[in-house]
């Protein structure tokens, strides 16, 4: 096995409290030890979500995945493909490609466990605490949903899609809590787009509210019964609703209320694309509950077994796949000033909803 790391190496720096202020570091190269492998972050993707990984970045631990040398700065994680280059692990090959989670950066050093034609779990110290299935990185060779010519839409849809998936079959599971509209803001998301599709025909009105710029995109899309912009929340149908929060605007929630009143029966907090996280416990404590997708999946792997949860979520996603394929125009860049450019659009709300950046860095 080869231990020689001959490239250079680096991060994407972000300002933990301002989340516009990024920066690019070189990382020293480490010296690959018995039991590590080091992978070249080989096709990342970059969407509202990962901003939304930055802006929860302490409360929810997805600065400790990445740990940054700078205090006061973070990495912020990206799902994509990376190579191994050098490796001192049985099992793990160099030139073998691996699905999963990435730092805002060249590079990443693992320290696999449970190696096997799968894939392998990275068990550094910093990550053992850390959510399982972030930890998971899928061989490309073992993988059943892996297609070679579809690796963007892999890395832009897949870790979305589970949420979207995993949303619809709670709300349908629980008759939709008696609601008889469903509210999803952020409409144009891939989040909100994708579970909207899946709800489309299943006994509920699906409303996407979306901001005035974003209307015809989110028209367009065909899968939600009615479009309105934020300024239209006084349109909505007066019937029981339950709204799935993507933007984590407590104006546009509380004008909602204003508007439903009683006939609000249940509200969710999906995303935050708006970046204003609640104050830390007061969300709980006070406000809406958070969904929190690997709930609705244990209750799921109890009903189904682990593969039938898989199969299930492997058949909505073939039929998905190629509906989404449809919806969006993939933006290809290069280097690390392209994801320092890329985070900084993606940031600030300019990327249109029609793309989806995909970065080689
Ligand atoms: N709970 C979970 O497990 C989970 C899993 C996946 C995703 N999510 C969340 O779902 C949300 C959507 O993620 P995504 O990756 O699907 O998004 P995306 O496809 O990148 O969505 C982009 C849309 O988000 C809104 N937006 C983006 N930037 C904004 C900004 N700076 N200010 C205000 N609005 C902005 C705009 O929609 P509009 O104009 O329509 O508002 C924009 O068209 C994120 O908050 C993400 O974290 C949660």
């Amino acid at each position: 096995m080869d231990n020689t790391t001959a490239d250079t190496s680096w991060n994407l720096l972000v300002r933990r409290d301002d989340l516009s202020t990024a920066e690019l570091a070189d990382a020293p190269v480490p010296q690959v030890r018995d039991g590590e492998a080091w992978l070249r972050v080989d096709r990342v993707g970059l969407t509202a979500n990962n901003v939304t990984y930055a802006a929860l970045g302490d409360s929810f631990r997805y600065w400790e995945f990445f740990p940054s040398p700078r205090a006061g700065w973070g990495i912020v994680p990206l799902w994509g493909f990376g190579d191994v280059v050098a490796s001192r692990v049985e099992g793990i090959e160099t030139g073998s490609r691996y699905y999963g989670y990435f730092p805002s950066a060249s590079h990443l050093l693992v320290r696999p466990d449970r190696v096997d034609e799968r894939g392998f779990r990275e068990a550094s110290p910093h990550r053992v605490s850390l959510p399982r299935p972030y930890n998971a990185y899928a061989l490309t060779t073992g993988d059943i949903a892996y297609e070679a010519g579809r690796e963007d839409l892999h890395v832009l849809f897949r870790p979305l899609f589970w949420t979207s998936f995993m949303l619809a079959d709670w709300l349908v599971d629980n008759t939709f809590l008696g609601a008889k509209t469903v509210v999803l803001s952020s409409a144009s998301s891939k989040t909100a787009y994708g579970a909207a599709h899946l709800l489309k025909g299943q006994g509920c009105e699906v409303v996407g509210l979306t901001s005035p710029r974003n209307l015809a995109f989110t028209e367009g899309l065909g899968c939600y019964d009615r479009v309105l912009t934020y300024e239209d929340v006084s349109r909505l149908p007066r019937t029981p609703t339950l709204y799935a929060d993507f933007a984590g605007d407590e104006q546009l929630s509380a004008r909602l209320g204003a508007r439903l009143g009683d006939l609000l029966v249940h509200q969710v907090v999906v995303g935050i694309t708006n970046q204003e996280p609640a104050p830390a416990g007061t969300l709980a404590e006070t406000g809406p509950a958070m969904f929190f997708a690997p709930d609705q999946m244990r209750k799921r792997i109890g009903d189904w077994g682990r593969e039938g949860l898989d199969h299930r979520f492997a058949d909505a996603w073939r039929e998905f796949l190629p509906v989404a394929e449809g919806w969006v125009d993939i933006g290809h860049s290069s280097g690390p000033q392209s994801l320092k450019r890329v985070w900084h659009e993606v940031q600030s709300g300019r990327t249109s909803p029609r793309t989806g950046h995909i970065i080689t860095p």
